[in-house]
């Protein structure tokens, strides 16, 4: 697949060429400021190649799901404020405007070496819908198209997918970071290397019943915690009391038992949330009525240990509690331990997951592991259908 995409660095960029840039800049905002600039700092080599090189860098990205309606909350200029302060240079934000002469008027007399960010893209309904007009009106700024969004690239929407395809194959390119994300994603699919360990959690099974089968077929081992352990344990019949689970997906946890029950391995104790606000560590038989399971417990991760640190591959996406909260933050946070120790030990580490990058983070692993993906549902989706539509919209033929 990597043969049949150009890289941005591949290329020679001529002063003065205008590049319009796919990013995902989607990120936390709080009180009007970028709360976690991660992934917008994982696109400024992207953006700095480019002004080197004395470029002009047209920027593009979506912000929440405003649903084709311009929503000041959802404003990108945050965002471009937030990005000037990193390049310490300015970012010319264009408001809003669905007048394709008005756009180019702005773009039009830009000098080398500028940066511009347009506003969100959603704000445009045709940017879910595939519309090609808007389409045209972006392609019509620019001489060359970047996709540096692996986090959007799942989604068929006219930025990711049908602005590319209005440019020639030799002027569109991926990005460093869009590369970088592939090259884990596959490397993940295509190693043979053994054991192939899985770690999943989180809250949903349901959305991702076709991954984990794949992942279930191919894997030695999947360690699963979090609510959808919870699940699990009630399609074995064990007693959850007021634990969260997905009632729907319990159907699915118990299929999924039959087919794969030598591969799985599920909690063997839990922490629990009790009435009185006080925790305990119990059996996964022994969760009383009124006790919530919130994390692993310390067995349970004592029994992974050795898995882990042997493991010669590892995907790791859902945290296996609610590490967000101090009292159940041990078993996620051992997890990303064992997962630096196991890097060190030389297994290929692959994070996945916006939660789950978020643990990442928190728990300072960020770099003691092989790649964290910046996207959540897009990594998922580029495991189980091995390409993503914003990456096909690339190929050269
Ligand atoms: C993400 O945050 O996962 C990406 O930016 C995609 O956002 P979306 O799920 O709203 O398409």
């Amino acid at each position: 697949m990597l043969d049949k995409i150009k890289a941005l660095q591949d290329h020679f960029v001529v002063r003065g060429d205008k590049y319009i840039m796919r990013v995902d800049f989607n990120v936390p905002l709080k009180d009007g400021q970028v709360s976690d600039d991660t992934r917008i700092r994982k696109s400024l080599p992207a953006i700095e190649y480019l002004l080197e090189r004395e470029a002009i860098v047209i920027l593009l990205s979506h912000l929440g799901r405003p649903k084709g309606k311009v929503k000041p909350e959802f404003s990108l200029r945050p965002v471009a404020s937030h990005l000037s302060s990193l390049i310490q240079r300015e970012v010319f934000f264009i408001p809003f405007t669905e007048d394709k002469e008005i756009l180019r008027g702005y773009v039009k007399e830009a000098l080398p070496r500028t940066v511009i960010m347009l506003e969100n893209v959603r704000f445009y309904p045709g940017e879910t819908q595939g519309d090609e007009s808007l389409a045209d009106m972006w392609a019509s700024l620019s001489d060359f198209y970047v996709n540096e969004a692996f986090g959007v690239s799942h989604r068929k929407h006219t930025s990711v997918y049908h602005l590319p395809l209005k440019f020639p194959p030799d002027k569109r390119f991926a990005g460093p970071l869009l590369l970088k994300e592939i090259q884990a994603g596959r490397r993940l699919l295509e190693e043979t290397s053994r054991p192939y360990v899985v770690i999943t959690g989180g809250a949903k099974i349901s959305d991702k019943v076709k991954l984990l089968k794949k992942l279930l077929n191919e894997a030695d081992r999947v360690l699963i915690g979090g609510a959808m352990a919870t699940c699990f344990l009630k399609a074995q019949g064990l007693n959850v009391g007021k634990s969260y689970y997905e009632q729907d997906a319990v159907e699915i946890a118990e299929q999924l038992l039959k087919e794969y029950e030598s591969k799985i391995s599920l909690p063997i104790d839990v922490v629990v949330l009790l009435p009185n606000n006080t925790t305990a560590t119990v059996k996964v038989n022994e969760i009383p009525p009124e006790g919530a399971a919130m994390d692993v417990g310390p067995e349970t991760i004592a029994n992974w240990e050795p898995e882990i640190l042997n493991a010669a591959r590892i995907f790791w996406n859902g945290p296996v509690g609610v590490f967000e909260q101090e009292p159940f933050a041990k078993g996620t946070q051992s997890i990303c331990s064992l997962l630096a120790s196991a890097h060190q030990r030389g297994t290929f580490v692959l994070v996945g997951g916006g939660d789950t990058a978020a643990a990442a983070n928190k728990f300072n692993i960020t770099d003691k592991v092989s790649h964290v993906s910046t996207g959540g549902g897009a990594m998922l989706k580029f495991l189980e259908a091995g390409t993503l539509p914003g990456i096909e919209a690339l190929y050269m033929e």
